[in-house]
């Protein structure tokens, strides 16, 4: 049977460092507060002329580049991102001229924090069933142009960054084993993030809007509750992705999660009985990159020689709609 394998990571994060002590001369925030309950230490910020594509590009050649592979080679190109460079066209389709790539298919996935996962899904049926044989999966966002700087509570949290993959079908036993997905659109207030479709205007309305300036639409959380819904669940979810396998969690070389919060880490690695020595961890110096966050950690867990051949990785992450899912790769 033909597996979805990795064959190379790439990432990228801007320059910029945005300390918690830079937030503090700010916001009303220390780093003592954002280092306690998060774990976060600072995060990336993107210059004025960068953009989604630009990052998803730069992490998208490195990925190449380590899986020796050539534009032309790619069948399918994917961004994960909910921060688009435009409405449409979709993020992918711009990666996909400035690399080079032919015109096979190249669109966008809508899954918040849990888009790279969704992502792997998508590359994994393209493969399984013939469709591509080698894809480009990129998880990229600019969560600093979307939250709410005056707002202490949701902007100490994210941080701007891309991390890719480039899958190749394989028929050895390497390669993604499980993908679960999930989602439970009733619980979208937790976390969103308003666009122009949910804001009915009358013919009046638009004339009037047409003379103000736009409203940046920004990020609104209820942090608590999301919370507790993140641990239940991401514990859910691994466990899934274990009993699917029929893995128990010692056999887990290294879990990456998505790079949320450190108390929501340590709490699912705790109910999992995993030691963190086996949990990767880079938040404390990006926050939370939502889409970005996996392949990011994947990239700096295979550049730090943290897989081995043959060894188990479970990916795990959860984000706004709500979505949730987990993978489970043999390295
Ligand atoms: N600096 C200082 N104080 C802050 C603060 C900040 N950046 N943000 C909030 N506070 C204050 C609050 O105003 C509140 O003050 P009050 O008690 O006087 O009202 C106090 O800290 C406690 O707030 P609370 O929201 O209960 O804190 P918390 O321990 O729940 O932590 C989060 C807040 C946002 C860190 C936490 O809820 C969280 O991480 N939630 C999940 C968010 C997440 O990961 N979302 C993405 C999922 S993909």
């Amino acid at each position: 049977m033909k597996r979805s394998r990795i064959i190379g990571t790439g990432s990228y994060v801007p320059a910029r460092v945005l300390t918690n002590h830079d937030l503090a001369k700010l916001i009303d925030t220390s780093d003592a507060w954002i280092t306690e309950r998060t774990g976060i230490k600072e995060r990336r910020i993107a210059g004025p002329d960068e953009t989604t594509s630009e990052l998803a590009l730069r992490a998208a050649r490195l990925a190449l580049g380590a899986a020796h592979v050539k534009p032309r080679d790619i069948d399918l190109v994917l961004v994960a991102t909910a921060t688009p460079d435009m409405f449409f066209p979709a993020t992918a389709c711009l990666v996909q001229d400035r690399l080079g790539v032919r015109p096979g298919p190249a669109f966008d996935i809508s899954a918040a924090c849990s888009g790279f996962i969704y992502g792997l899904s998508v590359a994994d049926q393209y493969i399984k069933t013939g469709a591509a044989r080698t894809v480009l999966l990129v998880g990229a966002e600019l969560f600093s142009r979307i939250v709410d700087w005056t707002d202490r509570s949701t902007c100490v949290l994210f941080g701007d960054g891309a991390g890719a993959v480039v899958l190749r079908a394989d028929s050895t036993k390497h390669g993604l084993l499980s993908v679960h997905l999930h989602a439970d659109g009733s619980q979208w207030e937790l976390l969103n993030v308003p666009s122009v479709g949910s804001q009915p205007l009358t013919a009046l309305d638009q004339v009037r809007a047409a003379k103000t300036a736009p409203r940046p639409q920004t990020i609104r959380m209820k942090g608590n509750e999301t919370f507790r819904v993140a641990v239940r669940t991401l514990e859910q979810a691994a466990r899934e992705a274990l009993e699917a396998n029929q893995l128990d969690a010692s056999d887990i070389a290294l879990l990456i999660p998505h790079q949320a919060n450190m108390r929501i880490i340590q709490a699912t690695a705790k109910r999992l009985g995993l030691p963190m020595s086996r949990v990767f961890v880079n938040l404390d110096r990006y926050g939370n990159t939502s889409a970005a966050s996996i392949p990011i950690a994947l990239d700096e867990a295979v550049r730090e020689h943290r897989l081995s051949e043959g060894e188990l990785v479970l990916f795990e992450a959860f984000g706004g709609g709500l979505t949730w899912g987990s993978a489970v790769v043999r390295w």
